[in-house]
């Protein structure tokens, strides 16, 4: 979702503002906008689309100042104009006050209202215009305690940061549900939403909690509760560099993304297995006690718990519900006593995740949090953590985070599998071995399925829609394939169980419509050729997804996506989707779409 940057130091705050949100803007935007402080006035840059946009009225209209706020916006209340962009103002003639916010202002009708009976003029449809409002109407010359005075206020998740004209090189931002984070470099501060935004100024962190409002200039950072308690700042090192987070001789994100998953995947193993021996993970769990999981997640992250649901039951015998969490956190669930609440999130902070892990908190069952991103706010709210050290994941299709999210999944199961003493050693040797061959495997399937993923995108890419086809634990394959061709490519696209499709959509098949079957060496091989058969029968197209030298693939389909046998079956899904990610990037890219942020998507969805 949107971002929020703030700067305080020695350099040129709009230089360092605009990198930063160069930085924020894989989040996913809209529209941009920055406000800097000089000799006592607000200076206000503001510009719908993209941040070149914002840049360019830089150059037109420079600015001077060393302290300002940058935000890029994804509406939510009232149509990415120039005139909803953020900053947003307050005071009475002249702007005094003004405010960048991540979130949703709830009561904001009726807060606006309330100002407009007192004589305040909005100039935007945003629920964030009636912080500024409130807050430069409590504004006495207490800047600190003009916010305290808002805040009870305010209804709804929210992060924001406010200047105030009479307040040279101050920022104040406050947290209730949208992350930010404090950054420390050379006699300077910043503020923002993640910490790639920090780079290259700072070179240590700390994390704002719900409730936590911090007041800081170039030197000073004083952080408190918002009733007032002072918070000792815990600064950390940042680890990641700043070339972790730049694009490097690929011409997307997504595109270098799906190449390093056979390093993701080598870290994750490096990370959890010692020699051929699994590392227990040290989650503060008796694992042989857990009977019941529960898998919480949304989008792509519910795919890979799909296949934890598959991998559990398989391995450890182990009863597994899996919810996506927009619906779990509204339906009562029955829960008891022996549940373990598994949260699935690449970056720990989607809004109906994080719900749903508090929600599981709030009847005292324990959490872990399998996140990529260890610093995030479900990282830090669940009990235990299980990281996927994916590296940052910045396009908005996750690509690496779902490969490393399977494999992590395979090997918790088999650490349950173990701990519950269903796991011999020679199958834990076995499973080792084929889960160390894995990274190799990706490395090959993704350099041979290219030519063929490539002549499919040129002979599909003006397809309106395309169905994926699979069993068991290539379901999740099939529906992950179409959410990456849906989001990216903006070809409507369904995912469905083989075995279903006979029960309606068949009635889709033209010889217009593209059907991706995913049909590797397993025992649901000959069930998936019938389905293919039955494709075939009705004049629709075929791709499919399996071994590039089986001769009936060959036969019955258009285009055959080689992918190779993992030694254990179960792994198979993380080979299997790795062409169809590629599809979806050279379909996107043959109708000109932009693969790293994509239209109306946010790579955090930090609202509800
Ligand atoms: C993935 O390609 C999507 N952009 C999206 O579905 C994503 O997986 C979802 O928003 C969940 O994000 P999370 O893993 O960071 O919680
Ligand atoms: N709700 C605010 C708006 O629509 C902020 C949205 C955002 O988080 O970017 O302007």
């Amino acid at each position: 979702m949107c971002g929020i940057a703030g700067y305080s130091g020695p350099k040129n705050a709009d230089q360092v503002l605009i990198l930063a949100l160069e930085r924020l803007k894989y989040r996913g935007y809209d529209s941009a906008g920055l406000a800097i402080l000089h000799q006592g006035e607000i200076h206000l840059r503001r510009a719908a689309g993209k941040i070149k946009a914002l840049s360019d009225k830089l150059e037109s209209f420079p600015v001077a100042g060393h302290c300002g706020i940058a935000h890029t916006r994804w509406a939510t209340h009232g149509a990415p104009t120039e005139a909803n962009c953020h900053p947003h103002v307050g005071g009475p003639d002249v702007p005094t006050v003004a405010v960048v916010h991540n979130g949703i202002i709830e009561n904001h009708d009726a807060l606006r209202r309330e100002l407009q009976a007192l004589g305040d003029v909005f100039s935007s449809e945003t629920d964030t215009e009636v912080i500024p409002k409130l807050i430069a109407r409590a504004y006495t010359g207490d800047p600190e305690a003009a916010v305290r005075a808002v805040l009870p206020r305010l209804e709804g998740s929210f992060a924001f940061a406010v200047i105030f004209a009479d307040q040279p090189g101050r920022i104040l931002a406050a947290r209730q549900g949208s992350p930010l984070l404090i950054g420390r470099g050379k006699k300077e501060y910043l503020l923002a939403s993640d910490v790639p935004a920090l780079l290259p100024h700072a070179t240590e962190v700390t994390y704002l909690n719900d409730g936590e409002l911090v007041d800081f200039t170039a030197e000073t950072c004083v952080i408190t509760t918002f009733a007032g308690t002072p918070v000792e700042p815990k600064f950390t090192r940042i680890e990641i560099t700043a070339d972790a987070v730049e694009m490097g001789d690929f011409d997307s994100f997504m595109a270098k993304e799906i190449a390093e998953q056979p390093v993701v995947l080598s870290r994750l193993l490096e990370s959890r297995l010692a020699g051929d021996r699994l590392v227990e993970p040290d989650l503060g769990l008796d694992l042989k006690a857990v009977n019941h999981i529960v898998f919480l997640a949304c989008g792509t992250s519910w795919h890979a718990a799909l296949l934890g649901k598959r991998f559990l039951e398989q391995l450890a015998r182990v009863h597994v519900e899996v919810d996506i969490s927009s619906e779990y956190r509204y339906r009562n669930p029955v829960a008891g006593g022996d549940t373990l609440v598994v949260a699935i999130s690449q970056s720990g902070e989607t809004a109906d995740t994080l719900a749903s892990v508090r929600m599981a908190k709030a009847k005292f069952l324990p959490v872990v949090g399998l996140v990529n991103v260890v610093t995030s706010t479900i990282a830090r709210e669940a009990s235990g953590v299980m990281p996927l050290f994916a590296g940052p994941e910045i396009g908005v299709a996750s690509t690496k985070a779902y490969t490393a999210q399977v494999l992590a999944l395979y090997l918790f199961a088999l650490q349950v599998a173990k701990a519950k003493g269903l796991l011999s050693r020679e199958e834990e040797l076995k499973a080792i071995v084929a889960a160390r061959a894995l990274p190799d495997q990706v490395r090959r399937t993704l350099a041979a399925a290219e030519g063929p993923v490539q002549e499919a995108a040129d002979l599909f890419s003006a397809a309106e829609a395309t169905v994926f086809l699979g069993r068991l634990g290539e379901h999740p394959t099939a529906l992950e394939g179409a959410l990456k061709l849906k989001e990216i490519a903006y070809v409507h696209a369904i995912g469905y169980p083989a075995g279903e499709f006979k029960h309606g959509p068949i009635a889709l098949v033209t010889q217009h419509l593209p059907v991706v079957c995913i049909c590797p060496q397993d025992a649901m091989y000959e069930k998936m050729l019938s389905n293919l058969q039955e494709v075939k029968a009705r004049s629709g197209r075929v791709i499919a997804v399996g071994d590039g030298n089986d001769r009936h693939l060959q036969d019955l389909s258009d285009v055959v996506f080689p992918v190779e046998t993992p030694l254990d079956p179960l792994l198979q899904p993380i080979l299997t989707i790795l062409p169809l990610q590629r599809y979806a990037y050279h379909v996107a890219m043959r109708r000109d779409c932009n693969v790293d942020q994509p239209r109306n998507l946010a790579k955090s969805v930090t609202v509800e």
